[in-house]
């Protein structure tokens, strides 16, 4: 332990605008919050940032003393996405704004659109964390992976082997469509937690502690843009933070669950399965029918307060049989062309515009 001081370690996105259409973020939007976050850290609001972007959602990760959902934080974060609008606008890039569901901002921005994954804790002397930032899926999309590294002897060998994660981890899950919240253990609650997690659209993972002190391991975003506006307003591409090493899963356990492309919700307009498939920096960029969903993973060090790094950590030969797996997968689904189970079950349509179309059809009914 450092200081004793605890630090907090927020990642907060949003999609305010994309270089033609749905698909990258403009240098321009990362320049304006780059400028905004160094006036703050001047100020000391913030103590550091790294602003970056997957596809189309501009991510700004910022360490600070102000806890999480400070307003302080969010308004800063609030503020610069209203910034890279304008820029945005001015720009004429695809969908200024989009994300930005309300006008007033008050006090924090869960439920107004940006996605966030915060967490607290006293720095260790070494503090590795892993940013994880995905497009064109939803916080579901964390479930499998999540429940890999936390609960699986199979991916995490430390379970077993190292008597500081041996007693397990302990799992808050959030039910998005009753707004309720279960704390299940593992490995006792496994399959409890299994059956509500197996259900991606619904239930996710929020957090995870370490059973034996409470201490926080891990923070997915866990928003959904459609359920707060009640209508199709692009998925929730989602973030996740993840502590590593000495009394948490090794870095490499915590990378490994994502070398099998899973299939998640999200790819063409928020309505098509998918293969999640993990990227370097440079080719977080939707292209192919507007995905396949992708993910990059970003490591650092936190060291008192300051942002150590990052080091990409997909970048990296030994995930190019995944990457090829899921082009692979992708070809496969996309043969389905509008046929489940490529195209997502009428539940998850009912938030897209496919009900608009279905309305219209009701004149040709007999
Ligand atoms: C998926 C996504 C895109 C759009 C698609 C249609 O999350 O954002 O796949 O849904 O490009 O976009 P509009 O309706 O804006 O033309
Ligand atoms: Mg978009
Ligand atoms: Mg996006």
């Amino acid at each position: 332990m450092s200081t004793g001081k605890k630090v907090t370690l927020s990642i907060i996105k949003a999609d305010v605008g994309g270089l033609a259409g749905h698909h990258v973020v403009h240098p321009d939007l990362i320049a304006t919050a780059t400028r905004m976050l160094s006036e703050a850290k001047e100020s000391g609001i913030i103590e550091d940032f790294y602003v970056t972007n997957v596809g189309d959602d501009l991510q700004l990760i910022m360490t600070h003393y102000r806890g999480v959902d400070s307003k302080d934080v969010h308004s800063l974060a609030w503020d610069t996405f209203k910034e890279a609008t304008k820029v945005a606008q001015k720009l004429g890039l695809y969908g200024a704004g989009q994300d930005l569901l309300s006008d007033a901002f008050s006090g924090n921005v869960r439920g107004m659109g940006p996605g966030v994954a915060e967490m607290e804790f006293i720095e260790r002397t070494s503090e590795p964390v892993v940013a994880f930032m995905a497009d064109k899926t939803e916080p579901g999309a964390f479930n499998l992976p999540f429940y890999k590294i936390y609960a699986d002897p199979f991916n995490t060998a430390g379970l077993v082997i190292d008597p500081k994660l041996h007693s397990g981890f302990k799992f808050e899950i959030w039910d998005l469509i009753e707004h309720k919240q279960y704390f299940l253990n593992a490995p006792e609650d496994s399959y409890d937690i299994l059956a509500l997690i197996g259900t991606t659209g619904r239930f996710t993972i929020k957090r995870v502690y370490r059973k034996d002190n409470n201490e926080i391991a891990a923070a997915v975003s866990s928003e959904r843009l459609n359920l707060i506006a009640g209508k199709y307003v692009g998925k929730d591409d989602p973030v996740a933070i993840a502590r590593a090493q000495s009394g948490f899963p090794a870095l490499g356990e915590i990378l490994e669950p994502f070398s099998f492309p899973h299939l998640v919700a999200g790819w063409m307009r928020g309505s098509h399965n998918g293969p999640l498939m993990p990227v370097s920096q440079k080719d977080a960029r939707c292209t192919r029918f507007d995905g396949p969903p992708r993910i990059i993973a970003l490591g650092f060090n936190i060291k008192d307060g300051k942002l150590i790094g990052p080091t990409d950590l997909f970048d990296d030969p030994a995930f190019d049989e995944t990457r090829r797996t899921a082009q692979i997968i992708a070809d496969y689904m996309r043969r389905h062309g509008p046929f489940m189970p490529h195209r997502l079950g009428p539940e998850e349509m009912e938030y897209t515009t496919l009900p608009q179309v279905l309305k219209k059809l009701e004149e040709k009914k007999i």
